[in-house]
């Protein structure tokens, strides 16, 4: 009836921001070598480096904090979150861990190793280099629809059919899993059709493959399945979640997304030879099997979290006002990621930028742009995060450059989402004066963290 949607939610607890000026920012990014992820939080306005264990938790989970059981073996709190978690995901073995990359690290290296390969809609960042850790390689095959930011096509996360198909005829025997990212976080954070998921599950079914889903935005991925699905606009989002998982034969879940906790994590699976022996590995590296990295109240709040999050208005909150940024921005000119996609949203920088080539990485200008006007923090998921180097230390460009913009759950109203948009309108009329960026000093796994940058004069 009414075309605003508000937050489904009072504010109890808040924090305060500090409001620094641009000439204070600009030499705040100096000092953290045009690398966000080296800024102090306290010296960010409004932070959108990612979504993962930023959320608000509720006063149900906070109470739930307190009612935690401590207890080293046999704690009630793990009772409390494996039943929460066979009832959601139907797999009768869960194990707790501290974050979703403990799970990843768990489940490939047993499964991986040197001439192992695993195939995905796109490997997230600490999947895939978990994968390559353990020697094996991850190949990504997202669906070729995703190419085209604008069309109004809804699952862009898919996975292509018929290159898993080829795979799976020619190299079955070396494929250590199938990998459904739902939401695809770094495919746009684009929906997963139920469609496609059924497919790819009949096919690894037939070819005898593990099928995993890395479920960590599972409930956002649910919302749209049940507005742009065909047959699903009757279905709870709880009921979706459930037939995806279904067809998979095991989950691995950073619950520091949609669990709407700030740490956790947790690996479930069907199969009880599997679950053994990623048991023995759980027990070495993270801890026993009733709290595996977590405390007793962790676990308390990623069950409440695991039931809050499939809330009818909390998803149409969600998704709406991280469509609101998204269309709000598009339509002043900067190009995006299109549709907008359930916790992000993602800037084409390449085309924001056309005069800064590939490697002089336009994403990186762009977030160090975005935090010297506005304060506003952002990661690129371009050529920093995803570029190689060939044998001649000449860089292979990311296939586009990105930055995302990614939405802290239950943390930010619409003023400070109006706010981002009015710094991007500033954006769009100072493209000119933009550099681009070298890269000074960098590790060797996972550079964007850490490496730094320098401005090119
Ligand atoms: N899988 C996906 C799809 C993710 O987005 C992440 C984390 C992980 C696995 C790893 O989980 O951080 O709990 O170890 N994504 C965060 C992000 C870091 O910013 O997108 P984790």
């Amino acid at each position: 009836m009414f075309k605003t949607i508000i937050e489904p939610f009072k504010i109890k607890s808040v924090e305060p921001i500090y409001m620094s000026s641009e000439e204070e920012r600009i030499a705040l990014i100096r000092k953290a070598h045009y690398n966000p992820f080296l800024l102090h939080s306290r010296d960010v306005i409004i932070d959108l480096l990612t979504d993962s264990g930023t959320s608000a938790m509720s006063s149900q989970q906070w109470a739930g904090i307190m009612v935690g059981d401590e207890s080293y073996a046999g704690a009630s709190s793990f009772e409390k979150l494996e039943k929460e978690i066979q009832d959601l995901t139907g797999y009768p073995y869960v194990l707790p861990t501290h974050q979703g990359r403990a799970a990843e690290r768990i489940l490939y290296s047993y499964l991986g190793g040197k001439g192992k390969i695993f195939i995905s809609n796109t490997h997230f960042d600490t999947t895939r280099a978990n994968i390559e850790f353990s020697g094996a390689e991850a190949i990504d095959i997202p669906t070729p629809k995703a190419k085209d930011h604008e069309s109004e096509y809804h699952f862009k996360g898919d996975m292509d059919l018929e290159k898993l198909e080829s795979h799976l005829k020619h190299d079955a025997q070396r494929i250590g899993a199938v990998i459904q990212t739902v939401t695809n976080n770094s495919g746009g954070g684009q929906p997963v059709s139920m469609e496609n998921t059924r497919q790819v599950s009949a096919l690894c079914k037939q070819y005898g493959v593990l099928f995993v889903i890395d479920c960590c935005r599972i409930a956002e991925n649910s919302y749209f399945i049940r507005h742009f699905e065909e047959g699903y606009e009757n279905h709870s989002y709880r009921d979706i979640a459930r037939e995806m998982f279904s067809l998979a034969d095991g989950g691995v879940m950073s619950a520091k997304k949609d669990a709407l906790v700030n740490i956790g994590g947790f690996l479930a699976l069907k199969d009880q030879k599997l679950a053994d022996a990623c048991t023995n590995l759980l027990i070495i590296t993270e801890g026993f099997v009733t709290y595996g990295g977590l405390a007793g109240r962790d676990m308390e709040a990623i069950a409440i979290g695991l039931r809050e999050v499939f809330d009818d208005d909390y998803l149409t909150y969600r998704i709406t006002s991280t469509r609101y940024l998204g269309e709000h921005i598009r339509k002043a000119g900067i190009p995006v990621i299109y549709p907008i996609g359930g916790h992000a949203v993602y800037v084409d920088a390449g085309l924001l930028y056309p005069h800064i080539p590939a490697n002089q990485y336009p994403g990186q200008a762009l977030v160090c742009e975005l935090y010297k006007k506005g304060g506003i923090r952002a990661v690129e998921i371009g050529s920093v995060m995803f570029g190689k180097y060939d044998d001649n230390h000449q860089l292979i460009p990311a296939p586009v450059e990105l930055v995302r913009l990614a939405i802290p759950r239950r943390v930010y109203t619409q003023s400070h989402i109006d706010y981002v948009i009015e710094v991007f309108e500033h954006i769009k009329d100072n493209l000119h004066n933009v550099k681009g960026m070298k890269i000074v000093k960098e590790p060797k796994f996972l550079r964007h963290f850490t490496a730094h940058f320098e401005e090119i004069a």
